[in-house]
């Protein structure tokens, strides 16, 4: 049973996640850091290269999942790496193994790695009027291996915005070690190395009453429904991972109710982020869509429906046609909606008077 958590963060862009990123592999065993562009499929997993310089054989190349195994690895830019690269992770991200079958090599490689993944949304800014899930360009199937996801969003709040400031420039000046934490990341890489070798916790009978439940009730909300479903076993493996890493870091030997309570606050919060309500298993606009009114956001909604509909028999839609159809739903301020889906990058003009679907 996999035990490493796969963690992603997509955000806005400045919203910290590069810096967290490379700090994450400094404090933890065996970290490394990637980053999106350069990484490949055969970088990430293994590959096999003609050794031209000794015995003239085939040789087998390790790539970054292997050589952190049984550590972390960070990678940045998640969204700029290929599809066909990322879906190479699917191996190592679930079953924690690469396998390789090239040349006259077939081998299967240990890769129980740990994925801290981060990038930019489809859009490089998270657009408030469409749910979030739907701006990560991340294949379902991978986005589900994920234990957490979270979305960051850089929302001006002046109250943090004086802290992160006021610390930025306290790390600028000559009494700068106010800033530096209290912890060494040596420290914490050492008590991160302990924590995984000496506890190997168990669920307690309690912990795992309360996981259970939150599994089952949650389903059930969505029972004879035709939406989405809100939790997978995928989630539920990854509740009982979370809730002993809660208890491992406690270096406790045992998973307490306060570890799956924990757990289940981490995966609602995760959920929320995208938009998922745990509570109904539906799309939560209100959270997904941050500060725009309801009434504003439906129009845009009606009127991302219309041009669907249109779309899906041509390309090239003339205004006019939008506009009709908008009228007939009650909306007058088509041009206005539409100028907004060009600048965000929805839509473009292909020719004067007409849209199309980017
Ligand atoms: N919470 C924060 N605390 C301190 N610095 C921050 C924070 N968030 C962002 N920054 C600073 O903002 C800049 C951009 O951050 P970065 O990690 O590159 O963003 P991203 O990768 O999300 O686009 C960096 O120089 C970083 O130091
Ligand atoms: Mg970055």
């Amino acid at each position: 049973m996999r035990g490493d958590i796969h963690i992603l963060l997509i955000g806005d862009p400045a919203s910290g996640k590069s810096q967290l990123l490379k700090l994450v592999p400094e404090i933890v065993p065996r970290g490394r850091y990637v980053s999106g562009k350069g990484v490949t499929a055969a970088g990430l997993t293994a590959t096999v290269t003609k050794d031209e310089q000794f015995m003239g054989g085939w040789v087998l190349e390790a790539g970054a999942m292997v050589l952190a195994n049984k550590g972390l690895l960070s990678i940045d830019e998640f969204e700029k790496m290929s599809q066909d690269d990322q879906v190479a992770m699917h191996e190592a991200l679930e079953q924690g193994s690469v396998s390789i079958a090239k040349a006259s090599i077939v081998a299967t490689l240990p890769a129980r790695t740990s994925v801290l993944a981060g990038g930019n949304p489809k859009f490089s800014r998270f657009d408030p009027y469409i749910a979030i899930a739907k701006q990560i360009t991340i294949p379902d199937t991978l986005l589900s291996r994920f234990d957490l996801k979270f979305a960051l969003r850089d929302v001006p709040d002046s109250e943090t915005d004086k802290l992160v400031v006021d610390h930025i420039l306290k790390s600028r000046h000559d009494d700068y070690e106010a800033t530096i934490p209290k912890l060494s990341s040596k420290f914490i890489r050492k008590y991160v190395a302990y924590a995984r070798d000496k506890c190997k916790p168990d669920l307690t009978e309690e912990a795992e009453k309360i996981l259970k439940n939150f599994y089952i009730k949650t389903r059930k909300k969505a029972e004879g429904a035709t939406q989405a479903i809100p939790i997978t076993l995928r989630q539920f493996e990854a509740l009982m991972r979370i809730s002993e890493a809660s208890a491992k870091i406690q270096l406790s030997h045992v998973v307490r109710k306060e570890d799956a309570q924990r757990a289940i606050k981490l995966m609602r919060y995760s959920l929320r982020q995208l938009g998922l309500d745990p509570e109904t298993g539906q799309i939560d606009v209100d959270r997904a869509e941050g500060a725009t009114t309801s009434s504003e956001r439906s129009r845009i909604r009606i009127v991302l429906d219309i041009i669907n509909d249109i779309s899906s028999v041509k390309k090239e839609i003339h205004m006019e046609e939008i506009r009709s159809a908008a009228r007939k739903e009650g909306i007058e301020d088509v041009d206005e909606i539409i100028e907004k889906l060009k600048r965000e990058g929805m839509l473009f003009e292909p020719s004067p008077g007409y849209v199309q679907k980017v």
